[in-house]
């Protein structure tokens, strides 16, 4: 008897505990589920919510929000050239250079878009609004079409990434976002070296000639790896194709899966690989009216005119230190 109230108080007492670990641990998970803050890193990186904290309610905002998701995802899927809703794109996702849906830290990440757009963009000299843009890789990266402002696909993609920015203070840069730009190589980067690093480290998943590689699975409509070049990839105009901002991808995401954390490549390996790809035949794209202003290219963009007298080699392959200089002293000294 006495054995028994023993154990029935040890039982009872083992509930009482229970039942309250399970309310503490229960208030942490409502809280972190139901915050709208996207992580920050030990050292201050932001990165997105992830798709599991998508909004699942039935309002047709939240709707539109899943549907942006999905569109960045699996673009090819609904644009591609056997888009489900509309036929528009090359075949890449939005997710092939804007990883993990744009949450991932230094992964092309869209953490500052809702803070500053609409913004002025000196490649148009216009105020570009988050549209604009959104059509502007719709119509460079994905060498497609862009989109009516109102139509259901840009309403979606501008509801997704405006709210995975919301947090982000107005005016204010994300530390995380975009590309984490590498120092510059005090030579001019080298596509032959590149080459080889590409035979060894990138075309098992990309292909000989970049061309990626398609799921067969699902009829080859899909890639599996996306292309680097050629007819299917980045058009000439896309600004992946600056040398910078294709080097900083390159060594803070691939092969894919590492992280800026865990590089596999060093800044010159990074570099050189950048020059082998950007050198390849990629479609071409109208650009007479990007910059319209000459002196606000940036140092790497490797088409003329210029409003400097470095050559275009200069300006495509480096070494871009004397072109950031003579830029600085110049208005340094207006
Ligand atoms: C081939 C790679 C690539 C693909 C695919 C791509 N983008 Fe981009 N996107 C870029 C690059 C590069 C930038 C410029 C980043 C910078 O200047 O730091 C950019 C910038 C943006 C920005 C502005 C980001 C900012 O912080 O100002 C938005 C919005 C955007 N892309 C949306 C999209 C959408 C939507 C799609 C799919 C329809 C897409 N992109 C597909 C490479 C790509
Ligand atoms: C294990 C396979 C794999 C390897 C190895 C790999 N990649 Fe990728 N790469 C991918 C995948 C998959 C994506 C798209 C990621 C996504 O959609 O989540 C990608 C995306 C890219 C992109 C942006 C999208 C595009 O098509 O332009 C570039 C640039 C790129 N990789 C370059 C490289 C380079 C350079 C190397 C070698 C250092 C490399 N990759 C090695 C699988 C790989």
């Amino acid at each position: 008897m006495n054995d028994i109230r023993k154990y029935g108080r040890l039982f009872f007492m083992i509930v009482l505990a229970l039942l309250f670990v399970m309310t503490i641990l229960k208030k942490g998970f409502i809280k972190t589920s139901q915050t709208n803050i996207g992580v920050l890193s030990k050292d201050s990186l932001w990165s997105g919510k992830t798709p599991d904290l998508l909004p699942n309610d039935t309002s047709s905002h939240s709707a539109l929000i899943r549907y942006g998701y999905e569109l960045i995802a699996h673009t090819s899927k609904y644009l591609g050239p056997n888009g489900q809703v509309k036929r528009i794109t090359n075949g890449m996702n939005c997710q092939n250079c804007h990883l993990q849906a744009g949450a991932k830290a230094w992964g092309l990440n869209y953490g500052s878009v809702a803070a500053n757009y609409p913004k002025f963009r000196a490649r148009s000299g216009t105020f570009e609004s988050i549209y604009k843009r959104i059509n502007d890789c719709l119509e460079r990266s994905l060498n497609g079409h862009g989109l009516d402002s109102n139509s259901s696909e840009m309403q979606a993609f501008a509801s997704y990434i405006l709210w995975l920015g919301a947090d982000i203070p107005k005016g204010t840069i994300a530390k995380g976002s975009g590309i984490n730009n590498l120092a510059f190589l005090n030579r001019a980067a080298n596509p032959d070296i590149g080459k080889a690093l590409y035979n060894t480290n990138c075309s098992k998943c990309h292909g000989n000639n970049g061309e990626g590689m398609r799921d067969s699975s699902e009829n080859g409509n899909y890639f599996l790896n996306p292309p680097l070049w050629g007819k299917s990839s980045y058009n000439h105009g896309a600004g992946i194709n600056q040398l910078s901002k294709l080097a900083g991808f390159i060594k803070n995401n691939m092969p894919n899966g590492i992280n800026y954390q865990q590089p596999f490549l060093t800044n010159q390996e990074a570099w050189d690989l950048a020059a082998y790809i950007n050198t390849q035949a990629r479609p071409n794209k109208d650009l007479s009216k990007d910059w319209p202003s000459l002196a606000t290219k940036p140092f790497d963009y490797p088409y003329g005119p210029y409003a400097d007298s470095f050559p275009q080699s200069m300006h495509q392959l480096g070494p871009f230190a004397p072109i950031q200089t003579y830029w600085k002293n110049k208005t340094n000294s207006k």
